[in-house]
């Protein structure tokens, strides 16, 4: 394939200058995911997995193995308040809108902090709202204050990025039908407990129940927002075409390129921090391609 041919490749000499690590098929851009996917072509992208920060690091306490720790993911992860957040919110939506296929779509994860400012700009953009997925985790921190319900969910929002007429997204409705034990996949999803792989039945279909990652996907080091490998794994499995461009706009230590890679899609990640992008390379090397 020609240089200028491969949508990896593709950008402006701006952005060849924001490379931190490419190989056969990734490339992972450093800097703000705003300005960097402003330089792709429109309707560069198959499918995005956008894990943004959920402005949850305002100086409250969670609990970490038994102890009461503050939250402090990062600074990019602290609110500036409502109206900006919800300004940077719409404005990366907006470029994530503008680099995908019409034929692509996106995925948001987030918690109530950030999953309904996302959502309401999300109805501003026009995007086609397709699901609301609900991942349970089994294994969430206890709830501290006791004032609340314990918090064991985040959800993930699927969406394309609209328009009239027939819808046009990649669904493997079958495989996940298959995978699902013959009844159709629910929106709702827990993944199996190590040393526990087998699918449980909930009388109606089968649920998953699906862990924070487990030690082995920390091997090259961690990340204080790092999503499980399954997760992922399970969104490439249902809305990636065969030799899809995946992008993830706050790449983090990479689990969404590891996923992507490992089943034949070429990735492309970014962030700002060149510690996270390194992780990620060690991982994207790391991984197995089919
Ligand atoms: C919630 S974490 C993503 C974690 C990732 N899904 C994983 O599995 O490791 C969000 C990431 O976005 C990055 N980030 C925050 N603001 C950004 C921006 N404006 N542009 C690019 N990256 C950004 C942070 O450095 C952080 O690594």
């Amino acid at each position: 394939m020609p240089q200028s041919a491969n949508p990896l490749l593709r950008g402006t000499s701006q952005l060849s200058s924001n490379v931190h690590a490419r190989g056969r098929d990734f490339v992972l851009y450093q800097g703000d995911s705003i300005a960097l996917m402003n330089g792709f072509d429109p309707g560069t992208f198959d499918l995005i997995f956008a894990d943004p920060p959920y402005f949850l690091s305002n100086g409250g306490f969670t609990c970490q193995g038994g102890k009461r720790v503050p939250v402090a993911k990062g600074k990019w992860d602290t609110s500036q308040g409502i109206e900006e957040d919800h300004r940077f919110t719409t404005e990366w939506l907006a470029a994530c809108k503008r680099v995908l296929k019409p034929s692509g779509t996106i995925w948001v994860s987030g918690t109530q902090h950030v999953i309904f400012n996302a959502g309401f700009a999300m109805q501003q953009l026009g995007f086609k709202l397709l699901n609301t997925v609900t991942w349970f985790k089994p294994n969430a921190s206890p709830n501290l204050s006791c004032r609340y319900f314990t918090h064991s969910t985040e959800i993930l929002i699927w969406a394309s990025p609209g328009g009239k007429g027939k819808l046009q997204h990649t669904f493997n409705y079958a495989a996940m039908k298959q995978t699902n034990g013959g009844k159709q996949m629910r929106d709702v999803w827990a993944i199996p407990k190590a040393g526990e792989e087998e699918l449980r039945d909930d009388g109606e279909g089968r649920v998953w129940s699906m862990l924070t990652p487990r030690k082995s996907e920390k091997a090259h080091g961690g990340h204080p927002t790092q999503k499980p490998i399954a997760l992922l794994n399970r969104i490439i499995e249902a809305s990636a075409g065969e030799d899809a461009v995946v992008l993830d706009p706050f790449c983090g230590s990479g689990t969404t390129g590891v996923a992507a890679v490992g089943k034949g899609c070429r990735f492309v990640g970014m962030d700002l921090n060149p510690e996270y992008l390194e992780l990620t390379r060690k991982r994207l090397e790391a991984t197995q391609r089919p």
